[in-house]
């Protein structure tokens, strides 16, 4: 396959400046464990992938909402049924909400099975007198601040591989198997958030969901042939950081023959490693994935129309979605100028707001929070932008947990900063606990009516 004028292979990023990657004391250690890999069977199918581009096309068509959401890096060490169970229930909740408040499909994509590998501002951090290599996300070293914990150990990759697979195999079951099904629509509802405001909320259009189930089954629907009722499509997604890791799970497909990144549904490209001559680019151009790309404040309209060629040549809904990440004070500034560009190019892309990544402050006492005023002030920022340029607002990119923590302060139970150190467990970004996003969910619902 040609990719800008050369020749495409799942190693071909090599020939490309590839940043963001660890510096790996053993290439030998690196290279058995990708053959290790490359021999394991895939996490996904091509076939899914597809299925998810075309739900993705209904995006980019104004037909669909997408919701994508997640941890801001997953744990080796936080891996249990109970803690995806809880992270299911929270994306079936915000689902559920802007499903029944906007009368729209919602695309559900996690940010999960695979999300352990992260991008750094600096590689080195200062401990005391010594410089350490930064914390890169548990498929690469450990968290600790020692030199020992953070040297770059490839097996992680194998371990993080099996995560994967153990993390979707529950997931499947959990969306196929009864879990999902619209008649647990209370069950989702967790204790510490049922007795709040936005808890109570949930469990009043709970119970109009399943007046309108009765109402159905009364009208004489049998509700038990509706799989769509029993079942939801849920999908994973990582950012497409660590090319090693990636490489050795991409496979041609024996149908189309075409190859396919097999690690998840969707991969993104991050703000730091959009570069259109860069290794991370060129791989994902040559893979039929969904993809994504992160769009920070520095982006131009010619960068992101460049990124829409390289990425999606042949103009294919669903393919591309471009994520912007702008700053609550700058989207409404910075957005209309890339969505007219795009728009007049007749890019058919998904939009999606990341409200997260560009609206981190650090508290008094030193730790990373975003406000939650501010996260949704972007989001706002992002549908007015989307109205006066009269393009659709596909959907929001959060990192959240269905967990009781005090990472985001705001809300409507008001966390302040002193309450950050009670609960605070992020591994990297500050997340938004079960009950700020279900808040962001009903407030996201009522801007998608006024649409
Ligand atoms: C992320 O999504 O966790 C991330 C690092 O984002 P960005 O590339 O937008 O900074
Ligand atoms: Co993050």
């Amino acid at each position: 396959m040609a990719v800008a004028g050369t020749t495409w292979s799942p190693s071909s990023w090599r020939a490309h400046p590839a940043g963001q990657q660890p510096d790996w004391p053993s290439q030998e250690r690196v290279e058995a464990v990708r053959g290790r890999l490359a021999a394991m069977p895939p996490l996904v199918f091509a076939g899914e992938a597809r299925a998810l581009r075309d739900a993705l096309a209904d995006v980019a068509a104004g037909r669909a909402f997408l919701l994508q959401a997640g941890d801001c890096v997953e744990s080796f060490d936080v891996f249990s049924a109970i803690a995806i169970r809880e992270k299911l229930k929270i994306m079936l909740q915000m689902a559920a909400v802007l499903t029944f408040g906007a009368t729209l499909p919602v695309v559900k994509i996690g940010r999960i099975a695979g999300q352990f590998v992260k991008p750094r501002t600096s590689p080195v951090e200062r401990i005391g007198d010594e410089e350490i290599p930064s914390f890169r996300g548990h498929m690469v070293n450990g968290e600790a601040p020692t030199l020992e914990a953070r040297r770059p150990d490839a097996d992680r990759m194998l371990q993080g591989y099996h995560q994967a697979a153990a993390t979707l195999n529950l997931v499947r079951a959990f969306t196929k198997g009864g879990f999902a099904d619209l008649t647990q629509v209370h069950m989702w509802n967790q204790e510490f958030v049922a007795s709040s405001p936005e808890g109570r909320r949930y469990e009043a259009l709970a119970s109009e969901i399943e007046r309108a189930l009765r109402f159905m089954q009364a009208c004489g629907i049998d509700l038990r042939d509706e799989p769509q009722l029993h079942q939801v499509d849920y999908w994973t997604s990582h950012e497409g950081l660590l090319l090693e890791y990636e490489e050795a799970l991409t496979r041609r497909d024996s149908l189309t023959g075409d190859w396919y990144d097999c690690s998840a549904h969707m991969l993104w490209i991050g703000e730091r490693t959009r570069q259109p001559d860069g290794a991370h680019v060129h791989f994902f151009a040559g893979v039929h994935n969904p993809v994504g790309v992160k769009l920070g404040p520095n982006a131009s309209a010619e960068d992101v129309l460049e990124l829409c060629e390289q990425l999606n040549p042949h103009r294919i809904p669903g393919r591309l979605t471009l994520i912007t990440r702008m700053g609550a004070d700058r989207v409404f500034e910075l957005l209309p100028p890339i969505l007219r560009a795009v728009r007049e190019a007749e890019h058919p892309v998904v939009w999606v707001c990341d409200p997260m990544h560009a609206n981190v402050v650090t508290s008094a006492s030193g730790r990373k929070t975003r406000h939650f005023d501010t996260i949704m002030a972007e989001i706002e920022g992002f549908f007015a932008a989307h109205r006066q340029e009269r393009t659709w607002p596909g959907g929001v990119h959060l990192e959240f947990t269905g967990d009781d923590v005090t990472e985001c302060i705001g809300g409507s139970e008001a966390l302040g900063e002193e309450q950050l150190d009670a609960r605070y467990m992020t591994l990297c970004d500050p997340r938004l606990n079960a009950r700020q996003s279900l808040d962001v969910a009903f407030r996201v619902a009522e801007l998608m009516r006024s649409v």
